[in-house]
């Protein structure tokens, strides 16, 4: 690999480890307060991130949820040094929780954003199918996304994530417009509960579905972003050239959804082996062999043939004898 001004270059992409204006990508290893400190104000477009939840994954400390809270609270103001007047910041949580009760994160969190200004522009329920069944409260099936912005002008690009309308043919069925469709033929709003996609074409709803074990993206880290979850709020809220920002970058889903649509990124991690997976993901992405999920893929669905879609024998043969 090439070094060019202290980068590295990626096939057609430049890579530093510290600020630059003029290249693709960074990632800076270590502790996110320390490079936020450095960085220029009002750089990033999109600040988007999910923090570590205090879960005790591997790469975390359990501490108390005030402690949890109080650590953040620096690097939320460097946050809002640093996003642009018309930037949007997408910060993406599930639940704390504690001798089996919960605590819903992102309500945690909204008072540290609304405290500095930030205007809430949508709650994003990400529901998936998958994960660990409960045996003392529902199983838990969703995550929250808050979207804020700085300002009151903001980039919102629409139009480039509407999904299909369930019925197109729709028409107006009364005044001057009667009988001409009412729908947008670029399709309908996706509204704020990402559900993926039996078909986005069917439901409208987007259901991405986490990245587990048999989901192309896996790496070595315990919870990634799925790359198109990233993407949606990519194009939704900036343009090309922007910057897109993660503090806590893990393993780089955030800068390749950037990349790959023309977007600069930077992100910060501590973990060394995690920075390491985020450059290997980028050479792959520049050279063509990234895995990942395409934005809008369809989730699969079961026909009901596969075995593992049958009711077990067993169970049959226990309702029939009673
Ligand atoms: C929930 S994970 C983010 C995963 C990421 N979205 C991805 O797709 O890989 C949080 C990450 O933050 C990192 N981290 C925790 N505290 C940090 C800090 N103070 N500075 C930089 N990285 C930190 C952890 O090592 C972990 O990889």
């Amino acid at each position: 690999m090439p070094k060019d001004n202290g980068a590295l270059q990626f096939w057609n992409y430049q890579v530093a480890s510290e600020y630059k204006p003029g290249v693709d990508a960074v990632i800076a290893p270590g502790d996110c307060l320390e490079t936020l400190r450095r960085l220029p104000a009002k750089f990033a477009k999109l600040i988007i991130t999910s923090p570590p939840y205090n879960l005790g994954k591997a790469y975390e400390k359990v501490t108390d949820l005030d402690a949890y809270l109080g650590a953040l609270d620096p690097i939320v103001d460097e946050l809002a040094r640093v996003i642009s007047p018309e930037g949007s910041l997408c910060w993406q949580v599930g639940n704390y929780v504690e001798k089996g009760e919960v605590f819903p994160l992102d309500i945690f969190y909204y008072r540290l954003f609304k405290e500095r200004g930030f205007k809430l522009r949508n709650r994003i329920i990400w529901h998936f199918e998958h994960g660990l069944h409960a045996s003392k409260r529902f199983s838990g099936r969703y995550e929250t996304l808050l979207w804020f912005t700085k300002g009151d002008t903001y980039t919102f690009n629409l139009d480039s994530v509407r999904v299909p309308s369930k019925y197109p043919g729709k028409t107006h069925f009364k005044g001057e417009k009667r009988g001409q469709p009412s729908g947008n033929p670029l399709g309908k709003n996706p509204s704020d509960i990402w559900r993926i996609v039996t078909h986005d074409f069917e439901t409208a709803l987007w259901n991405i579905p986490n990245v587990k074990a048999n989901h192309p993206e896996k790496t070595i880290h315990p919870c990634q972003f799925p790359i198109e979850l990233v993407e949606r709020c990519v194009l939704a809220l900036t343009d090309e050239g922007d910057w897109v920002f993660d503090p806590f970058s893990g393993v780089g889903s955030a800068l390749l959804a950037a990349l790959k649509n023309k977007r600069k990124a930077f992100g910060c991690e501590k973990d060394e082996e995690y920075v390491r997976v985020a450059h290997q993901r980028i050479a792959d992405l520049a050279s063509g062999k990234l895995r990942y999920r395409h934005l809008g893929k369809p989730v699969h669905q079961p026909t009901g043939r596969e075995k593992v879609a049958q009711v077990p024998l067993e169970w049959l043969t226990r309702e029939a004898g009673g």
